[in-house]
């Protein structure tokens, strides 16, 4: 055991942990963070966010100069794929991100332990987490005053189609194929459905999606997710809603995946699955039971306003609690849970959190759906501006999706804005602003908006609201 005492071990270091860790560091704690994996970062990092969206850049260039280039009058010869560089580039903005939370974990003093952590028995007021070093079978124990859990999530699989790492496969592996799908299915319309089905068609598959519900993105403004469904489709996208996944069985060198929809039975042959159903809390050895943690039916770990579980000195956030598993999430948690700990008052404004689906075009949202309103019997006014009509979206040819601004009828006071189009993930961080300052439209109608940018959009809305637009 380490004679060393530590304020707070972080077990997990993805987006949450990480973040924890600096910021109580910052605060003075003396901190360690015990990861499993060679690098900081987590599944957001290593095999995430950040890997895919780098993959999404780098086919959103490679279909630009595919399908777009001659539209602006440049005239290529059709771009070849080189793979294998594409994929090394994205290794090494991997490599780059985090290569920098180990600098700033240096910067910070942070203790960083590499192995696999779970909670150990108290040596009396203190508690313990046990250590096994990969490779070695070798434990190690630190002990400190407090212990959070940040161990994210992992991918859910599906009865009957396991994950088999090489053609039925999580988003990891789908980061990775060595060779552009013939036919990928992807099974579940979600966040990770489209963008990774999105990447995979840039760059020549067929792609098609099947879908449990009636719609993608369930948690989306239904007008924003077929706005969204209609821009794929016309990419080449191919959509089965309603439509459950049976079986899915070897085919010659392919597969041949059994469907019941809408319309029947049906049979789909292809060379790889994706299966990108959702995740679910990482919990498993984490010694839970034995520490007497109380776990939700949904995996979850309940914990208080300072992030604590049911036993006083270990904690809990992101993936692991309420809420939706985004990385944003999970790194506000860390900094308000240091600093509710350190004695500030700070909370997380989970009700202005985005959520951004990073297709092209991109869908973002904050707030409250026009379903949600209608659902809680809110009197609400909606304004709406299509990017059609914005100059810079026809200076770009980007012009397909629109802004649109929910409202309480009398006061005005923003309830929800909800964004598909060019460069929505940037677009949204002026809605998120506007609602966490308790904005009303008119209050976005009357700010400042440089000409000729995107951003004009969110104006035209915020006018439209009093149905004063000056474009549409
Ligand atoms: P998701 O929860 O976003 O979507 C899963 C989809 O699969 C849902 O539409 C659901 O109805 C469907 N589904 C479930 N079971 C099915 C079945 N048996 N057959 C057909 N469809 C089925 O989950 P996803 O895409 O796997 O992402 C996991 C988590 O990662 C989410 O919480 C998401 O928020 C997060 N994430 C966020 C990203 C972003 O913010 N851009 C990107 C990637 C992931």
């Amino acid at each position: 055991m380490s004679a060393e005492i530590f304020d707070l071990i972080i077990i997990g270091g993805g987006p949450g942990g990480y973040v924890a860790a600096i910021r109580a560091g910052q605060l003075g704690m003396k901190v360690a963070v015990v990861e499993k994996r060679q690098t900081l970062g987590g599944v957001c990092l290593n095999e995430g966010c950040i890997p895919s969206k780098a993959l999404l850049d780098s086919s959103e260039h490679f279909a630009f100069a595919r399908d777009k280039f001659a539209r602006h009058g440049i005239i290529i010869p059709p771009p070849e794929l080189d793979l294998e560089k594409m994929m090394a580039r994205k290794d090494d903005v991997v490599k780059k991100n985090t290569d920098g939370i180990a600098f700033l974990f240096k910067k910070n003093g942070i203790t960083l332990v590499q192995g696999s952590g779970s909670i150990g028995k108290k040596a009396g007021d203190l508690h313990c987490v046990d250590i096994v070093i990969p490779g070695h079978g070798k434990t190690e124990v630190l002990t400190g005053r407090r212990i959070l859990l940040a161990t994210g999530s992992s991918a859910i699989e599906l009865p009957g189609l396991h994950f088999d790492g090489e053609r039925i496969v999580s988003a990891r592996e789908a980061l990775s194929f060595a060779a552009v799908p013939e036919h990928l299915v992807v099974i579940g319309a979600g966040f990770i459905g489209l963008e990774l089905g999105s990447v995979w068609m840039r760059l020549g598959a067929k792609v098609t999606v099947v879908e449990m519900l009636e719609k993608p993105l369930p948690t989306m403004d239904g007008q924003a997710a077929d706005t969204l469904v209609r821009s794929l489709k016309k990419q080449g996208m191919k959509f089965l809603f309603g439509t459950k996944v049976n079986s899915a069985v070897s085919e010659g060198n392919g597969l041949k995946v059994s469907v019941s929809g809408l319309s029947g039975d049906d049979e789909i042959l292809c060379d790889r699955i994706l299966v990108a159903v959702g995740r679910k809390p990482l919990t498993a050895g984490l010694g839970l039971e034995e520490a007497g943690i109380v776990v939700e039916k949904s995996g979850r770990i309940s914990v208080d306003e300072n992030f604590q579980t049911n036993v006083p000195g270990i904690y809990a956030i992101g993936d692991l609690i309420a809420g939706p598993m985004l990385a944003h999430k999970a790194s506000e948690e860390g900094v308000v849970f240091a600093e509710r700990l350190h004695g500030e008052g700070g909370r997380v404004e989970y009700e202005y959190l985005p959520g951004v689906c990073y297709t092209w075009p991109e869908a973002a949202s904050v707030g409250k759906t026009e379903e949600q309103l209608k659902h809680e019997g809110v009197d609400y006014a909606v304004g709406k501006f299509n990017f059609l009509a914005n100059g810079r979206a026809r200076c770009m040819d980007e012009t397909d999706g629109f802004v649109k601004i929910l409202a309480e009828k009398e006061s005005g006071r923003i309830l929800g804005i909800h964004i598909v189009g060019p460069r929505a993930s940037d677009l949204i961080t002026e809605a998120v602003t506007a609602m966490t300052f308790g904005a009303t439209a008119e209050d976005l109608a009357m700010t400042f908006h440089a000409h000729p940018t995107l951003a004009e959009a969110i104006k035209e809305a915020a006018l439209d609201v009093m149905k004063r637009a000056i474009h549409s």
